[in-house]
């Protein structure tokens, strides 16, 4: 079984402890959140992120607050609504506020407390358990592609879906991290997603495991999936709605665009708690705008190694922040889940199967 080489998130008596990711991946810090307010703000500053990871940071969320204070309905309601607020496209943030809701609910508020953390401990383990299964799933999808690639096997990623995004092995990077285990030779293309730069993460992730990447530019896309320099993209996912379309980290759609018209495979990794049957389509999902402030300055080190901030945009400047974008169905080759990998004229009998 995988284990996350930090914990990204752990309980400590009555608080959250997180991995801040906004200093990753220069400084290894560690938050303690004892508040609503502060697990409301770790989500929404991406502190903590990642589709999956929101989902249990936000778990984890209504026991730090049924534990400060008082776990009555309006107390519940109130951590549900503050938290169902902190970001709006990642439905497993939506998806584990109403599985906490449905158990606690009905409880005595006494009892609440512990059953909070109790149920978001276990929404944590089977998340681990989830992406471990994904893994084994898209390694047979590697598998096969080795096979025709005849070389090291070259996948393209973006944004950060691996461990640093999940309570497990990740969902895009799983199958690598399972190929890698199993003596699969497997490289990533690893794009940086601005404008917060996750595909850092990704190849900081990466090459602490000892997994060979190349970091590209994300405009570098489209020129080497044409050139036939990568062998399939595999991404995660924020939203999958019930025809298929997918939201994720923005920059996603062109990477599709670019690999159809090349003829290389589009997978979208991701478990249950990312589809989202009530959605009917794309156009129906909620796309996160944030501040204009993100393509302004850029974090890094400095020529002394210190962490830092610098202005790129000058002064004055004007821009729109749309954090994700939706692939249409039609561009995705196969959904690589933790009940198997399937293509989109299957979904229907997939979604029935998780609602069932
Ligand atoms: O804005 P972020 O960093 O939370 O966005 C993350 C992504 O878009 C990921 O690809 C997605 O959440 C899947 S994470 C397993």
């Amino acid at each position: 079984m995988f284990t996350q080489p930090l914990p990204v998130l752990r309980r400590d008596g009555n608080a959250l402890i997180i991995l801040d990711q906004t200093l990753l991946p220069w400084r290894v810090v560690e938050r303690r959140l004892v508040a609503l307010d502060d697990v409301a703000e770790a989500i929404s500053t991406m502190r903590v992120r990642g589709a999956p990871l929101i989902g249990c940071a936000a778990a984890f969320g209504v026991a730090v607050t049924l534990t400060a204070g008082s776990a009555d309905d309006a107390a519940l309601d109130h951590a549900l609504a503050v938290l169902r607020a902190t970001r709006p496209t990642a439905v497993n943030l939506a998806w584990a506020l109403n599985r906490m809701d449905m158990r606690l609910r009905p409880l005595p508020f006494p009892m609440r407390r512990e059953a909070a953390w109790a149920e978001a401990e276990a929404i944590f383990a089977e998340d681990a358990a989830m992406c471990a299964a994904i893994g084994a799933h898209g390694l047979g999808v590697l598998r096969a592609l080795r096979s025709r690639a005849g070389r090291a096997l070259r996948v393209m990623t973006h944004c950060n879906a691996g461990w640093l995004a999940t309570a497990g092995m990740g969902t895009a990077l799983a199958p690598v991290y399972a190929g890698c285990a199993d003596g699969l030779e497997v490289e990533v293309f690893v794009s940086e997603t601005r404008p917060r730069n996750q595909g850092l993460l990704t190849a900081w992730e990466l090459a602490a495991a000892g997994v060979k990447h190349m970091l590209i530019a994300d405009n570098a896309a489209g020129l080497l999936l044409m050139r036939g320099e990568a062998d399939a993209v595999i991404v995660g996912a924020d939203r999958i709605a019930a025809n298929g379309d997918t939201a994720n980290k923005v920059g996603t759609y062109l990477k599709a665009l670019a690999a159809h018209a090349a003829g290389v495979p589009f997978y979208v990794a991701a478990p249950v708690s990312t589809f989202d049957p009530g959605t009917a389509c794309g156009e129906a999902i909620p796309v996160e705008e944030r501040a204009a402030e993100e393509l302004f300055f850029v974090d890094g080190l400095d020529g002394q190694g210190c962490p830092g901030r610098l202005r790129l945009a000058p002064e004055g400047s004007c821009a729109v922040n749309p954090a994700f974008d939706v692939t249409p169905a039609a561009l995705v080759s196969g959904f690589i889940t933790e009940r198997g990998v399937f293509g989109v004229e299957e979904l229907d009998d997939f979604l029935q199967g998780i609602q069932a």
